[in-house]
């Protein structure tokens, strides 16, 4: 390829996770043709270890992409979640409450399948493939140039470009202008220590628990592997605890099951943000999933809030190439932002509910267990927390 060959499509999706693998389907399946490209190697993208929760309409999207999706095979339907504080455990049971389900399916396998169906359906995926100009959003032709995997220059020409390149997005501030930042953002002084090990199940459903000693959350991979985390000093060094240790502080801070150990494989610190993009679009350039907002893990929503974005943007995107109409795209930003918010909303509870701060106070410790019994002896604070870890409901921009 020369330095000036130029690939013409309809659609640039930057980014090659959940939320641009889905609209690409998504538009294929509408006769929109478009071309992904992200800067990571399949194998990266592929082993990269994330949260496992999908809601249930994320679910039934996904298993609706291609025949590969192993979210009903490998995947595990969790109808509830146990609620852990002052030496209690409570068990908020989903289905009983909202008549829905989530699945734990992590994302990794989620992007295996995805990017399997994707191949197999004939998509332009261009892995290793890093973006370094975007320009023209401001005409009906965009264009994104940058160089792939061998070092050749690369232009693609396209009607409409996609940021959905995550927390890092290149794309973002042709949609924000020139400052990174521009938008709203919280750190958290606290940061959850992650393990995956070799072992049973201490439990069939999640257990987040509140303790003196701070946030415990107990989650599964498989008969025998296993995912726990605790909350952490943000910068504490993963490698500097011995695994009785870490084994010492997950069992303090859930009294009430008794943990079953095993050899721990996997380490590492996750930090907590909380970010929204202050735009999410920009004439032909529109932002979806992390690339648009981060959540602080505590209740999972990010993928499932990336698939909702795609869902709203792939409805404007058709309105737009198919009909020539930009009134879904003008609707796009605030229609995806009321879920955004409400998730950040539910992010930011379940986080602040359920750890300790350093500057904590033995009032707001006690207020904070008033607030968790509110919750498990209430039906209506019962029917809160799980209508939003299950997912409300998708909007539309129609
Ligand atoms: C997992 C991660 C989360 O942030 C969460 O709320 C639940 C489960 C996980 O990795 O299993």
């Amino acid at each position: 390829m020369s330095a000036d060959t130029i690939t013409r499509t309809r659609v640039a999706i930057v980014g090659a996770g959940p939320a641009g693998l889905v609209l690409s389907h998504l538009l294929q399946e509408a006769g929109i043709e478009s071309i992904v490209v992200d800067s990571r190697s399949r194998e990266d993208i592929e082993g990269t270890i994330k949260a496992g929760i999908l809601e249930q309409g994320a679910v039934d999207l996904l298993s609706s992409i291609g025949t590969t999706s192993r979210v009903h095979t490998l995947g595990d339907r969790h109808d509830g979640i146990v609620l852990g504080f002052a030496g209690e455990e409570h068990r908020i049971d989903f289905p009983g409450l909202t008549g829905r389900s989530v699945w734990l399916y992590p994302q990794h396998e989620v992007l295996i399948d995805l990017i399997a169906a994707r191949l197999a359906a004939g998509q332009d995926l261009r892995f290793g493939a890093t973006v370094t100009s975007i320009d023209g959003v401001d005409t009906s032709s965009p264009r994104i140039s940058g160089t792939h995997a061998d070092g050749e220059p690369f232009t693609i020409e396209a009607e409409f470009v996609v940021g959905a390149d995550g927390s890092h997005s290149v794309v973002r501030p042709v949609v924000t202008g020139p400052s990174r930042q521009g938008g709203y953002f919280r750190e958290y002084p606290f940061a959850w220590f992650g393990i995956l090990c070799e072992a049973p199940k201490s439990s069939e459903e999640l257990i987040y628990s509140n303790s003196s000693s701070g946030f415990a959350l107990i989650s599964q991979r498989s008969e025998n592997v296993q995912r726990m985390y605790f909350q952490c000093d943000p910068e504490v060094d993963p490698n500097a605890m011995s695994e009785a240790e870490i084994w010492d502080t997950l069992q303090a801070r859930v009294p009430g099951t008794e943990l079953k150990e095993g050899p721990i494989f996997q380490r590492d610190v996750l930090r907590f943000r909380s970010f929204v993009s202050h735009e999410l679009r920009n004439g032909r350039a529109a932002l979806v999933g992390d690339a648009a907002h981060t959540v602080p893990p505590t209740g999972a929503k990010g993928m499932n809030l990336a698939i909702a974005d795609v869902i709203l943007l792939n409805e404007a995107l058709q309105e737009l190439l198919l009909q020539g109409s930009e009134r879904g795209l003008d609707r796009y930003a605030e229609t995806a932002s009321q879920r955004i918010w409400k998730a950040q909303h539910f992010s930011w509870w379940m986080t602040s509910m359920l750890h300790l701060t350093p500057e904590a106070s033995d009032f707001d410790r006690m207020r904070q267990l008033g607030e968790l019994r509110t919750v498990v002896e209430s039906e209506a604070g019962r029917t809160y927390l799980a209508e939003a870890y299950t997912g409300w409901p998708f909007a539309t921009t129609l």
